[in-house]
């Protein structure tokens, strides 16, 4: 059993969010923390391809794996998990789409733990490899301030 589910939400799940997947789940593994850790898309353009091997090449030259096949959100996922972090505001509008208000304090965007601020993680896919490298900046630094404030929470 688990102490705690994750769920990390983008639109395709080839490249955001399954790299915020793999960074926490490796960082949280690191704080001792028992949580598991999923990922899923709102599009059904992917669904069963492996992460994108820009995406998967960048995490790598940071020393993260990404494993991860692309699955799709199903409704179910927002009484499955304790917490819903969709990377950008298209996301959280699509995830809401499905939610009741019982759902809605557990849903929050990636970018609200980013010590430096901003909305969303923008999507990297049609542009070049500095957006990866960015999506993993933010990506990485949100991750250590949520993982650090679970920590708290869950000892
Ligand atoms: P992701 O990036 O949402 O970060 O996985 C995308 C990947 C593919 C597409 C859109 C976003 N697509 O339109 O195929």
């Amino acid at each position: 059993m688990s102490d705690l589910k994750v769920m990390f939400v983008c639109l395709g799940n080839i490249c955001r969010s399954p790299l915020a997947h793999a960074i926490f789940e490796k960082r949280a593994e690191e704080a001792g923390l028992n949580i598991l850790t999923e990922s899923c898309g709102m599009g059904t353009w992917h669904l069963g391809d492996p992460a994108d091997p820009r995406m998967r090449r960048t995490a790598q030259d940071h020393g993260v794996i990404i494993d991860h096949y692309s699955r799709r959100f199903e409704p179910s996922d927002l009484d499955e998990y304790d917490l819903i972090i969709p990377m950008d505001k298209s996301n959280l509008k699509d995830i809401r789409a499905y939610a009741t208000s019982h759902h809605e304090e557990k849903i929050h965007l990636m970018r609200e733990w980013d010590p430096q601020g901003g909305t969303d993680v923008p999507d990297p896919w049609y542009g070049g490899p500095e957006g990866f490298e960015a999506v993993y900046e933010i990506v990485d630094r949100s991750c250590r301030v949520l993982v650090d404030k679970l920590k708290e929470r869950l000892g």
